[in-house]
């Protein structure tokens, strides 16, 4: 969808921004260009919407070499989202919100119903910010309408260029998650910017790391963080790069351990009778709906006698993650509340638990599945400080 073909860009004054670049975003891909700053990723992205001509090589959008299409005609297509958000000060957010369609010529009654089911989209109630103003708006909402503007035309390429970084670390990790599940639906081919590896890794299909104006590795987050194909990228994804991998490995069912289950209006000794047969010390106690409500040790039932049900003796868990949620998910509820285990659920159906043996087998599974011949040493993650 976007293809770079040894594109190089100098500068007036001599500055080599880039070099040779060669690379290509698949439709309906997210790449991320990360890198340090100074180092080409903001060049990169102006070259797409023709804010800035390279002087060697060409960039085709859509099989469409760009230096033939008219700018502003290019530019209708590709949504851009830039970190100082660029809203116009004097126009309402609805009316920001519907520039680009009211641009290219739809009646307003039409650009500002857009508008509206985009603010709607990017979680802003048009009823009760539309009529606002940039200046009335959290960092975090004005984030949004960014958000909201670009897409407003439908356009099948967005580029972001560090586009929550102007916000503190949970808003940002909050907006990271809300384009994610926006993505998820709209599917557009994205190419974002940013210095920052942990954004880059949260986000992306594939992400280009980027040494001084060219491509150190071009890889799944995975294969970056789990083995980096120079010292250079070792270095900046960082000495914690195992940890890194919680983020991007997912919990999946044959990583879970199936404990005995007791039921809330089950008698004790009947539970504890199981309990000892299978040689365990505890249970998960789920209530009749098979909803988890917590655990009970084999101890206390056993002195429970003849006439307690599980539900008196049970103690509630809250530490659970939904299957398919990042191990530094579970890893970070387990911490949170002072766990040796998580429960895992699929909607509100137990399926097992994730104990801390079992997230260590789940993330060298994934170091395996990912390293694809490169020699184990190079990627244990209990031996990062070799980055
Ligand atoms: N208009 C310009 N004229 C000269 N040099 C520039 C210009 N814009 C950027 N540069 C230089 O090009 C290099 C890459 O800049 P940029 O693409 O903005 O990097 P990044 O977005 O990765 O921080 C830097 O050395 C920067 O100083
Ligand atoms: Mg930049």
């Amino acid at each position: 969808m976007i293809r770079f073909e040894q594109v190089g860009k100098v500068y007036a004054d001599g500055t080599t921004a880039v070099h040779d670049l060669s690379f290509e975003v698949g439709e309906g891909e997210l790449v991320t260009l990360v890198g340090p700053s100074g180092c080409g990723k903001t060049t990169t992205m102006m070259m797409v919407n023709r804010l800035i001509e390279p002087t060697s090589g060409r960039i085709l959008v859509n099989g469409e070499d760009i230096s033939t299409v008219d700018p502003v005609k290019l530019r209708r297509g590709i949504g851009y989202v830039i970190q100082q958000v660029g809203l116009f000060p004097h126009r309402t957010v609805l009316d920001n919100t519907a520039t680009v369609p009211a641009l290219v010529g739809w009646k307003r009654s039409r650009a500002r119903e857009r508008a509206a089911e985009l603010l709607d989209l990017v979680g802003l109630d048009p009823a009760v910010y539309g009529s606002r103003y940039p200046a009335q708006l959290s960092g975090g909402q004005r984030q949004r309408v960014g958000v909201a503007r670009a897409l407003a035309a439908d356009p099948p390429v967005l580029l972001m260029d560090e586009p929550f970084g102007a916000v503190d670390p949970v808003v940002r990790e909050r907006l990271q998650n809300e384009f994610l599940s926006l993505q998820a639906t709209v599917r557009k081919t994205v190419l974002m910017v940013t210095h920052d590896i942990e954004e880059a890794v949260r986000m992306s299909d594939r992400i280009a790391v980027y040494g001084e104006g060219r491509i150190e590795q071009f890889d799944s987050p995975g294969a970056v963080l789990g083995s980096p194909a120079t010292p250079y990228v070792a270095r900046f994804v960082g000495a914690d790069r195992g940890l890194k991998r919680l983020s991007v490995t997912t919990i999946e069912p044959e990583d879970l351990e199936e404990p005995p289950v007791a039921r809330l209006d089950e008698p004790a000794a009947v539970a504890a009778a199981r309990l000892g047969a299978a040689g365990s010390r505890w249970a998960v106690v789920l209530n009749s709906a098979g909803e988890l409500h917590g655990w009970v040790a084999a101890d206390a039932l056993g002195i429970a006698g003849e006439h307690g049900t599980v539900g008196e003796l049970a103690r509630r868990m809250d530490a659970w993650v939904p299957v398919g949620a990042p191990l530094k998910q579970a890893f970070s509820e387990m911490l949170q509340h002072d766990a040796g285990w998580v429960a895992v659920l699929d909607g509100a159906r137990f399926l097992g638990v994730l104990t801390p043996a079992k997230l260590h087998e789940a993330l060298r599974r994934s170091v395996d599945a990912d390293a694809q011949g490169v020699g184990r040493d190079e990627v244990d993650f209990d031996s990062v400080s070799d980055a």
